[in-house]
């Protein structure tokens, strides 16, 4: 039999770029060994466009990585990909053991009902994988609530849960494109909002309340955290790709280009520092030379982001408002991650959209598991999914299980409060 290293590669295929890490497991925690990024090609914000462009993208991670490290032998991909199909909802199941006399619960059984949760019944439209469960309690025989059910005894077991699921449809694409890079090895599908909270926020933050908003190039991803637990999440398809294709169309520049203007010299504010400052651009034809002064460039930026923000505010409030979601009392913190946190201005524009406390979240300002490496990762907003797939405490193999009282009085008027409505 082999021997089990816990090595892993992890892999965020995004619509923008695809990031990848190589780790190291410890009996401590986990070290990055080596880490790459390439632009995607072949998938886009409507799905898998050119399979065999997205499978020699991977590919070049995966070599950059090698080149960096050399012979990595690891044991499962951990993998989050990009969709609007993402969601939290509570769900219970019940299991009865099937026997006259009480049965001594044990993993086998627990894991038994918790595969339960979030099976489709009856005909499946559309079929919805379950990624990740954080059970909030446990009644045996419909009568005994406990947090731990293991090692006593019951005739019957039900679960109350919060699941974490995807559509089924892009998965399927994504592993058999994934299978035909790594074969038989184990792949783990991870949500990358879920993961994002994980590893960005604080203990306290996950406890007392918090939302993370992951800005990515197609979606950005609002989790809200409370009791130690993600409890919702929504998904807006006004991603930061209309920052750059609106900073394209104003002075008529490709893409790429725009791209460049903005990472570069982008500032998500009206009034930025050096605002007359004048930044070289190509035009539309790629010879043509032009100039835009950083207060033009960064007034375009501004008001697109922060629509941005207003329909991920909004987004959330249509998913919080149908839900009966425990909230403790706050103060509650706004944690934004992915690539477009790294925008400077983001942090204060976010502040007047949110109206609350608001940071920028790396996998270096979360508590959770230890994970060394190089702060080009650990630091980087763009890294937080990769590093939120080994910190995610997805209570599908049974851990500690925090059972909190729930509050659920004022909860509108905290996210009125919150939102600004
Ligand atoms: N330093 C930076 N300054 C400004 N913007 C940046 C910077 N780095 C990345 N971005 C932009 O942030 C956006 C999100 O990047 P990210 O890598 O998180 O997207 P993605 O994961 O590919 O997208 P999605 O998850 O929505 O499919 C991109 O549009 C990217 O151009
Ligand atoms: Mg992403």
């Amino acid at each position: 039999m082999s021997k089990r290293s816990g090595n892993a590669i992890v892999l965020d295929l995004g619509t923008s770029s695809i990031k990848g890490i190589a780790v190291r497991s410890s009996p401590s925690g986990f070290e990055v060994l080596g880490y790459a990024q390439a632009q995607t090609r072949g998938m886009d914000i409507t799905g898998i466009k050119d399979a065999v462009a997205l499978k020699e993208c991977i590919e070049a991670v995966l070599d950059e990585i090698k080149s960096q490290i050399g012979r990595f032998e690891y044991e499962e991909l951990r993998v989050a990909f990009s969709d609007d199909t993402y969601a939290i909802s509570r769900s219970s199941e019940e299991l009865s053991l099937d026997s006259e006399e009480p049965v001594l619960i044990d993993e086998s059984i627990l894991n038994e009902l918790l595969d339960r949760l979030g099976v489709e019944k009856g005909f499946e439209v559309n079929p919805t994988a379950v990624l990740h469960v954080f059970p909030i309690q446990y009644t045996l025989d419909g009568v005994r609530r406990v947090v731990n059910p293991l090692e006593l005894e019951a005739r019957k077991l039900a679960v109350d849960a919060y699941t974490a699921t995807v559509s089924s449809v892009k998965g399927d694409s994504i592993r058999q494109i994934l299978q035909g890079i790594v074969g038989e090895l184990p792949i783990v599908f991870y949500s990358p909002g879920v993961a994002a909270g994980y590893a960005t926020t604080t203990e306290a933050e996950r406890e007392q309340g918090s939302f993370v908003i992951e800005i990515g190039h197609s979606f950005v991803t609002t989790t809200f955290f409370t009791n130690g637990v993600p409890v919702l999440l929504a998904v807006s398809p006004l991603g930061f790709r209309y920052v750059i294709k609106d900073v394209s169309r104003v002075f008529g520049t490709s893409i790429p280009e725009a791209e460049r203007l903005v990472k570069n010299f982008g500032h998500a504010d009206v009034n930025p520092p050096d605002a007359d400052a004048s930044i070289d651009y190509f035009g539309l034809d790629g010879r043509t030379r032009r100039t835009v002064k950083k207060r033009e460039l960064s007034l375009v930026i501004y008001a697109r982001l922060r629509e941005i923000l207003n329909r991920a505010r909004k987004v959330a409030y249509e998913s919080f408002s149908g839900s009966s979601v425990p909230l403790t009392e706050g103060p509650h913190s706004v944690i934004l991650t992915g690539g477009g946190a790294k925008l400077p201005g983001t942090v204060d524009t976010s502040a007047e959209v949110f109206r609350g406390f608001v940071r920028t979240g790396n996998a270096e300002s979360g508590s959770h598991i230890p994970v060394e490496g190089p702060d080009k990762v650990l630091r980087d907003p763009v890294y937080s999914v990769c590093i939120g797939t080994l910190t995610t405490e997805s209570r599908r193999r049974m851990e500690k299980v925090p059972m909190k009282k729930k509050k659920k009085a004022g909860f509108i008027d905290f996210l009125r409060e919150l939102f600004g409505w």
